[in-house]
């Protein structure tokens, strides 16, 4: 059973309602039970967190470690502003995912950092919610991968 977190940053809650053209016309809620169906038909569980505040989801990111195999994050705003989300990243141990809905390379220049990417185990962007559920494929990938090496030991 793999364990996930899926976390979601500043202004995220108002996703259908904030730029539709640019985040697309479905709420986080439903993203996030198609997410937690996506889930349970694979044999992981979610949970579930959604802050506009940094230090919020660096308490999140740390339960990673001892509640978690890997997390899903878009960060939103503070991808590029963050070292303390970035420093949290790396100090978990466990793969955490970095997820944009939009591409944010083709956005404007100040998108194109993000502290979080180089302490990601991966990054996604660009394909709207389904980024969530790619990330989501690849965190139950990996931990199956870990567990299967550590089996044939
Ligand atoms: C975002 C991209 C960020 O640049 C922006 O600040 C967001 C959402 C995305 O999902 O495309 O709030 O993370």
């Amino acid at each position: 059973m793999t364990r996930i977190l899926i976390l979601n940053g500043p202004n995220l809650n108002l996703l259908g309602k904030r730029e539709p053209e640019i985040y697309g016309a479905e709420s986080l809620e439903d993203i996030n039970q198609r997410l937690s169906r996506f889930c349970a038909e694979r044999g992981a569980t979610a949970d579930f967190l959604q802050s506009n505040h940094e230090g919020a989801l660096i308490d999140a990111i740390q339960s990673v470690r001892e509640q978690y195999d890997g997390a899903v994050l878009n960060a939103a705003g503070y991808t590029h502003t963050s070292v303390a989300l970035a420093d949290a990243v790396k100090a978990c141990d466990k793969p955490v995912i970095e997820v944009h809905l939009s591409n944010i390379h083709a956005r404007e220049a100040f998108r194109k950092t993000s502290y979080l990417s180089p302490v990601a185990a991966g990054v996604i962007c660009g394909f709207g919610a389904r980024g969530y559920f790619l990330a989501v494929d690849a965190l139950i990938g990996i931990y199956q991968e870990k567990n299967a090496a550590k089996a044939a030991k």
